[in-house]
């Protein structure tokens, strides 16, 4: 419910606002939804390496529309990236330089996340949403779950080194 509040007002006032009010707006509806477990996506990634999300942009009626990228972490109170047109992205603090949009020409669907470097940290919950502008609120989607596995390397022996 707080999350249509917040698309309603999203689609009505978008042109007007900045990404950094767009960022505090999506902090209202943020915190305690649980990801839809059924068709969530389960990956896993090694320590120190590159995993990317796959996720498209799924246009209503095929025809391109404005559309605001946002990839959330479940229990974190800012969302991990936000893309929209030609603002600067965000990226959140833990993320900064280790993450972005995979390349245009990659097989990926043009929602989809590069996250390289990967933490131990970066376990857990992620989720898709791609929000298209200027549309009722109940045309939105559920985003696309995943759930991110992180696994240490197998003989790699961090407390001995330095
Ligand atoms: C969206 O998610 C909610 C809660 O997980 C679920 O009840 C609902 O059926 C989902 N809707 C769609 C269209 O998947
Ligand atoms: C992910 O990012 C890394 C580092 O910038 C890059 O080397 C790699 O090609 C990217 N992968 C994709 C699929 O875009």
């Amino acid at each position: 419910m707080g999350m249509w509040l917040n698309l309603a007002f999203l689609e009505t006032n978008l042109h007007h606002i900045s990404l950094q009010v767009l960022l505090i707006i999506t902090l209202v509806h943020f915190k305690g939804v649980s990801p839809d477990i059924s068709n969530a996506v389960h990956i896993t990634a090694l320590l120190g390496e590159s995993v990317v999300f796959n996720c498209g942009v799924d246009f209503p009626g095929d025809t391109p529309v404005p559309y605001v990228l946002q990839w959330e972490k479940k229990d974190e109170d800012i969302p991990v990236y936000i893309w929209y047109d030609s603002y600067p992205t965000h990226e959140a603090e833990e993320y900064k330089g280790r993450i972005s949009r995979v390349d245009k020409e990659s097989p990926f669907g043009m929602a989809s996340l590069n996250l390289t470097k990967i933490r131990e940290s970066d376990q857990g919950w992620y989720e898709c949403k791609v929000v298209f502008l200027n549309r009722s609120p109940n045309s939105h989607k559920n985003g696309t779950w995943f759930h991110l596995d992180v696994h240490g390397k197998p003989f790699c022996c961090p407390n001995l080194v330095m």
